[in-house]
């Protein structure tokens, strides 16, 4: 009798509102939001052992499919979601759908709870954006932001409610295909890049109806998988552990972010997925935070695959014990956490815990408030792919862009040049440049380097178009999902390159478009090789015999071999996969209505073999860079990067002066101010991201050579100087010590500033 009028209550309260509440800024916040507890509270106490547990349970839609396909039938998950069995769907994309999807819970179950909508929104909806470690080379965090924010309208827009997005793994190896998704190789660029994101993706209120819910993921190591080969096993220490990987995803959690993924690979032989420590000690513990832990796709499955766990049943076990609270896609929650209770295996306490934190999230989402808020036509009409988002695509194109060489300042080009060859696979690409993990985008729909550059010049320029080699041999069809579908690399027919050499000679400029496709970098695109594949190396080779003018508008997901390009030619830029308005951004770029201001956010190798490659290693006993001898390089090729971490060209130049600290001394409580003179010495203006690096000298555990710890992007006018200054505190110097804790350890310091990682700009500073 009292669940009936607690029931009767609810319903009520759905329909007056009563549950709408604003959502918790932060998700780590200790005094939780006590009046969203009650709710959260009452609705639980209505449900049933069967009900609660299809709240963990996320299924996806039949299409889209992003792993191994679901053995449930498409029926068996209707009718579970008709009874109320199932908290979350993902790759449901359209309000029509969304609004499908809905009603079956809405019109059918007994307690109408809604479900929440997710996709992996990971550089915009429709509006593409560069790929995130392409975007990341711009440093321009309140572009980083505003991109998220874009992509979190137009996927409100359309019905969704939470992105699997920003992926902050620290990713230091070439050869893994997720490099593209992610911040690059260090932990604070990826912290506060991810922190961008986040922001970007939720705003201040989950519950408007323009923000989504963002997800860290994945949570933890993934980026760090042995030899860069997808989902491998990682073997690192408790120290690079807690100083190099976790990082960002603290930051995330303290940010507030809604929700964590964990991830496929384990961690020194604990799957990541059934990692108590990680995520029930550290997490939850120690971070104290509230959201959402989602499983990555049949991850808890595969603790079987493992050799974690004997079966379905036992995976389940294992997995909502360590901290996963939302199954995705291995049905082993609905199957048996039920039995899994009776027999004691898991507690309830787990169970409602997870329950309660998939409930919190359904009203910061406002969904208890309207379960159809997020479903609105006219938006989905409207919002989308407009013409202000693809500005901000542009602007955010062109300042991803990195410009690595520019000998006798062969950039930018004028407008009035006589004539242009712009060849290569890429040239007049209008898909490649929508990235992997392109969400909705529409085939071919981005603006190609052709494009861009006949939109810039004059009539009297003469521009020529020449493919030169087809890089790959097609598989699918045109516009079809390649996301299953390994590439073929065409190594037979040269038939082109005759023609491409032809216009190389006619002209004064070549634009060479050459690299890498968007599906040959992403999940499940590692690879051995990393750099040009298949006859691009003889195109490039017969364009340099006839023209030696040749500027590499490089196409790339991942830090690529490029040494004997940059060996031959004397432009080259770092391109990436711009997004929507690539051709145009590059074309901004080229010439020179706008000045280049990227920075690698991962080191550029001199060949495969130096991978993982990073700029923030550690020192060994034998530092020297000599090469033949006994040292710490390579006998056949230097151990130092072609282009470091950080690195980045401008068509100024800046120079950096009078570095100075207010006192060289401080204890771990106060603070240093460090200052420094930049100045714009060239004849425009341009940007500059001033770079803070630190080493610990002398520490109870090896410290990197060099650690990033701050930066500052600043518009120097020309012949202009800025001082910049940083705060050296606490924040800064702490590392995860041997004490196995947070804190600043007393000795000394050395504080490094500059325009790259490589800089030798220093001073010492003591820790007293
Ligand atoms: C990926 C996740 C992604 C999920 C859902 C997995 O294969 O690792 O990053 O969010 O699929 O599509």
């Amino acid at each position: 009798m009292k669940k009936l009028t607690k029931l009767s209550l609810v319903i009520l309260t759905l329909i007056s509102g009563f549950y709408s509440c604003k959502p918790n800024k932060n998700m780590q916040d200790t005094s939780l939001d006590q009046a969203l507890e009650q709710k959260v509270d009452s609705v639980l106490s209505l449900m049933n052992l069967q009900e609660k547990i299809g709240q963990t349970v996320q299924y996806a839609a039949g299409w889209d499919l992003t792993g191994p396909a679901s053995t449930t039938s498409a029926k068996s998950k209707v009718d579970k979601m008709k009874k109320g069995l199932v908290g979350s769907v993902l790759n449901v994309t359209s309000v029509k759908e969304v609004r499908e999807a809905q009603k079956l819970v809405m019109e059918n179950s007994r307690l109408k709870i809604p479900m929440i909508f997710a996709y992996d929104v990971i550089h915009g909806l429709k509006t593409m954006f560069p790929i995130p470690l392409g975007e990341s080379a711009s440093w321009d965090l309140e572009l980083i932001e505003k991109s998220a924010s874009i992509a979190a309208k137009e996927s409100a827009a359309s019905g969704l409610n939470w992105t699997f997005a920003p992926m902050v793994d620290v990713s230091r190896d070439a050869r893994w295909g997720r490099i593209m998704e992610g911040g690059g190789e260090d932990p604070y660029l990826n912290s506060v890049i991810g922190v961008a994101r986040i922001h970007g993706f939720q705003g201040d209120d989950l519950a408007d109806k323009n923000t989504i819910a963002a997800c860290a993921k994945h949570f933890a190591g993934y980026g760090f998988g042995e030899a860069g080969r997808e989902y491998n096993t990682v073997t690192v220490g408790e120290f690079e552990l807690h100083n190099m990987i976790l990082p960002p995803f603290k930051a995330a959690a303290k940010a507030g972010v809604a929700t964590f993924m964990n991830s496929f690979n384990d961690i020194d032989g604990i799957p990541a997925t059934g990692h108590k420590v990680l995520q029930r000690d550290v997490l939850k513990g120690d971070w104290n935070w509230k959201g959402v832990v989602v499983s990555d796709w049949g991850s808890i499955g595969e603790m079987k695959a493992h050799g974690f766990a004997k079966d379905t049943k036992h995976a389940a076990e294992i997995a909502l014990n360590a901290g996963s609270d939302m199954d995705m896609e291995s049905y082993a929650y609905e199957a048996h956490l039920e039995e899994l209770l009776e027999e004691k295996k898991i507690s309830l306490v787990y169970l409602d815990d997870a329950v309660r934190r998939i409930l919190r999230l359904k009203f910061q989402l406002g969904l208890f408030d309207d379960p159809y808020k997020y479903c609105d036509e006219e938006k989905e009409r409207n919002d989308i792919y407009t013409k202000e988002h693809l500005a901000i695509a542009r602007e955010a194109a062109k300042k991803s862009i990195v410009l690595v060489k520019n000998e006798n300042a062969i950039l930018p080009v004028s407008k009035n040049i006589k004539s242009i060859a712009v060849i290569g696979p890429f040239a007049d690409n209008k898909d490649a440049p929508l990235g992997n993990w392109r969400a909705k985008a529409t085939y071919n729909s981005a603006v190609s380097l052709l494009e861009g550059v006949k939109a810039k010049v004059g009539e009297n320029t003469k521009v020529y178009y020449e493919k030169g080699v087809e890089l790959t041999v097609p598989t699918v069809k045109p516009g079809e999902n390649q996301f299953l579908y390994p590439l073929k690399i065409n190594t037979e027919d040269s038939s082109g390159i005759l023609k491409a050499v032809e216009a190389a000679l006619k002209v004064e400029i070549v634009f060479l478009a050459i690299g890498e496709d968007a599906y040959q970098s992403g999940e499940g695109r590692s690879q051995t090789k990393i750099g040009f594949a298949g006859l691009q190396n003889e195109l490039l080779e017969a364009v340099y015999k006839v023209n030696k003018n040749i500027v590499l508008v490089l196409s790339n997901g991942r830090p690529m071999d490029i040494s004997r390009a940059s060996e031959l030619l004397p432009g080259i830029l770092v391109t990436w996969q711009l997004g929507s308005e690539s051709g145009n951004g590059i074309a901004d770029v080229l010439f020179g209505d706008y000045n280049p201001s990227g920075k690698l956010p991962v080191s550029f190798p001199r060949n495969v073999g130096q991978e993982p490659l990073y700029y923030n290693q550690k020192n060994t006993g034998r530092p020297s860079n000599d090469i033949h001898v006994t040292y710490s390089g390579y006998t056949d090729s230097e151990k130092t990067p072609l282009y470091p971490f950080g690195f980045g060209l401008s068509y100024t130049n800046f120079s950096y002066d009078n570095l100075k600290v207010d006192t060289e001394t401080m204890s771990s409580e106060e603070k240093i101010t460090l200052s420094v003179d930049v100045k714009n010495t060239g004849t425009v203006a341009g940007e500059e991201v001033v770079q803070l690096y630190i080493r610990d000298l002398v520490a109870s555990i090896v410290r990197p050579v060099k650690e990033l710890k701050g930066f500052q992007k600043l518009l120097i006018a020309a012949g202009e100087t800025k001082t910049v200054s940083f705060i050296i505190d606490k924040e800064v110097l702490q590392f995860y010590t041997a004490k196995r804790k947070w804190e600043v350890e007393t000795g000394e310091f050395m504080l490094f500033v500059g325009g790259n990682s490589a800089t030798k700009m220093k001073q010492k500073i003591t820790v007293e």
